[in-house]
């Protein structure tokens, strides 16, 4: 069943120009990008976006390297997009991905790992809400 769910280009890919070829891996894998923009976050939404992490130990690094630099926000759609997504994004950590991944081929290190991708359906829609307004997601 088609499914929508939300993707970040982190601060490292952007900073390094793989905006592209990051969202060719996308499409060539069988997502639609129905909804994109490049923004620069500013810490507050950079904390609210991330307040699931608040008390652990990297939160205020994650959020400093978060507003480092823009980020280009996406609602992707595929089916089962959000499990889709978790498999071609690779483990967290870049060390630990499989290879053809989208972190093992672009990411750096934990913090600097290219993409977030949500990790349920329903944090799907919540971070999707927290980024884009209904028209503008243009499937
Ligand atoms: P993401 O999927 O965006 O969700 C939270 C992010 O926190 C995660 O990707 C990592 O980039 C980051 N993260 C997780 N664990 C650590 C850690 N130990 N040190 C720094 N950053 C981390």
């Amino acid at each position: 069943m088609k499914e929508r769910t939300f993707s970040i280009i982190k601060p490292d890919a952007t900073q390094r120009n793989l905006t592209g070829k990051i969202n060719a891996f996308l499409e060539e894998h069988g997502f639609r990008i129905i909804a994109q923009k490049r923004i620069h976050l500013s810490r507050r939404e950079a904390s609210q976006f991330y307040a699931v992490h608040k008390d652990r130990p990297f939160f205020g690094e994650l959020v400093e390297y978060m507003v480092s630099q823009p980020v280009v926000v996406q609602v992707l759609e595929a089916d089962d997009a959000v499990t889709k997504y978790r498999e071609v994004m690779g483990a967290t950590n870049p060390k630990d991905a499989t290879d053809g991944t989208i972190r093992k081929l672009f990411g750096e290190s934990i913090e600097r790992n290219s993409v977030h991708g949500s990790d349920s359906k329903e944090n799907a829609a919540i971070e999707i809400a927290f980024f884009f307004s209904g028209t503008e997601i243009v499937g």
